[in-house]
């Protein structure tokens, strides 16, 4: 069997390099051609298409994930599931997640892809079951980082821990790009040895080792790895589909896909990418290879944030102590992955500690959070004196956060009833329930023959 390829273009190529503005339109002349290519799957949604969909593109993302359906029946669509937080920044009670799930897979999903940011495996054993129990494959995500604590060791346990729960296949995803080849071989080959699932390897090309770092997994028995048609392949962005498929040719990892056939997709999306650069959504920046990822040892995204938060309080000079401070914030938060939302949280805490001058004299409410237990458990103890610093009287929680979230679907229908045209508004409602109003009024206009842009200035554009 050769390896299995998904295709991303339709969700992290885009989310990645031109902040997920690609609408449904411009996906629609594409997809019955590509669902004749044979991927394995396709990543379709989730992530922050969905958030995308209401707040730029006035698109219902229910409805999106309807006509890719439509126009892709031969394809496995996949999707991007954050744990307890779904598409959404914050934890969720179990009755919206499963009413979530549910909806999902009525509407056409295959694969769900799972992941929690502390790698806290209680926040993904609602996901897991709700997937199972609708009859969709559940894969659980891995957040890769570096540091003494993210050995293979770790992430074999993790895994094991994992398939124990249920998960269907297990996926390293390295967000921020910090996988190196060699790497990729060693805790590839450590999980085939240890779990039973298929193995799945995410890594974006920001640092320019994405290839490299497939086609040592692959060698090192990866079953399936994720890619992204060329014209929005790269920087950012995964390996170029079309380039995996060449390499593999004729091996024993041979892909089987069609390189005369994916030619005619790259033209297609040879077009659009010509057109974002146009635009202006694409940035030639984001597509530089940056190796200070893999220097610094935070994702790339997190660097720029870190430089804007200074550029705003006009402290440009302080960058470097901020990044010497970042692994400090991370140790004493118990080394947690640097991934949404955790990489926010640590940056945001690392430049009120060097602004201040002084360790925590300013604690953000995330932050505290954190150290609170709200996020799940982190990956090692939390030091007893520094919780006490942070929380003072308050005991952090042990249990699983959403435990102690009462059911709350029943509310949030009430809370949205006036705008609800279909079952699923009510998910809509829940993931962005200031969004969402804004968005189900659009579309009401939009239905009577308002004019649906006669509050453009009141919209946010695209940067
Ligand atoms: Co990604």
């Amino acid at each position: 069997m050769g390896v299995k390829i998904v295709e991303t273009v339709l969700r992290d190529a885009h989310q990645s390099l031109i902040a997920t503005r690609m609408s449904i339109d411009e996906m629609i002349p594409i997809m019955q051609e590509m669902d004749k290519i044979g991927y394995y799957a396709a990543e379709v949604w989730g992530g922050a298409t969905f958030d995308a969909c209401i707040r730029f593109l006035d698109e219902d993302p229910w409805e999106r994930l309807r006509i890719i359906r439509r126009e892709m029946p031969n394809t496995k669509l996949q999707m991007l599931f954050r744990g307890q937080n779904m598409l959404g920044y914050r934890h969720y009670a179990d009755d919206v997640l499963e009413y979530f799930v549910q909806k999902t897979v009525a509407n056409g999903m295959d694969i769900i892809r799972i992941f929690d940011a502390l790698n806290d495996i209680r926040n993904l054993h609602s996901a897991i079951h709700a997937a199972k129990k609708e009859g969709a494959h559940a894969q659980v995500a891995m957040s890769f980082t570096l540091g003494d604590v993210f050995t293979d060791e770790y992430y074999v346990n993790y895994a094991k821990q994992c398939e124990s729960e249920g998960a269907d296949s297990i996926c390293i995803k390295d967000m921020a790009a910090l996988i190196t080849p060699y790497r990729a071989a060693s805790l590839t080959k450590a999980l085939k040895e240890n779990i039973s699932i298929p193995v799945d390897l995410h890594t974006h090309y920001t640092s320019g080792l994405a290839s490299m770092c497939l086609l040592k997994a692959i060698e090192n028995g990866c079953d399936i790895v994720d890619t992204a048609m060329s014209p929005l392949a790269n920087g950012t962005s995964h390996t170029p589909t079309e380039s995996l498929v060449a390499a593999l040719k004729g091996t024993e990892y041979d892909t089987g896909l069609d390189l005369v056939k994916l030619t005619e997709i790259r033209s297609y999306f040879m077009t659009l990418r010509e057109k974002y650069i146009k635009n202006g959504l694409l940035d030639p920046k984001v597509l530089a290879c940056d190796a200070n990822a893999l220097i610094y040892q935070v994702p790339g995204g997190m660097l720029s944030n870190l430089l804007s938060q200074l550029k705003q309080a006009g402290k440009e000079e302080k960058f470097e102590e901020v990044l010497r401070e970042v692994p400090k914030v991370r140790a004493d938060a118990g080394n947690i992955p640097l991934v949404t939302p955790s990489s926010q949280i640590v940056g945001s805490q690392a430049v009120f500690n060097v602004l201040k001058g002084e360790r925590y004299a300013t604690v953000t409410k995330e932050f505290h959070d954190i150290i609170a237990g709200k996020y799940g458990k982190t990956p090692t103890p939390i030091d007893p004196e520094f919780s006490k610093k942070i929380l003072g009287d308050e005991q952090p929680i042990t249990c699983r956060p959403a435990d102690l979230l009462e059911p709350e679907l029943e509310k949030l229908r009430m809370e949205c009833a006036e705008w609800i045209e279909q079952e699923e508004d009510v998910l809509t409602y829940a993931m962005f329930p200031k969004v969402a109003p804004k968005f189900f009024e659009k579309r009401r206009n939009k239905k009577y023959g308002v004019d649906p842009n006669a509050d453009a200035q009141n919209r946010v554009h695209p940067v």
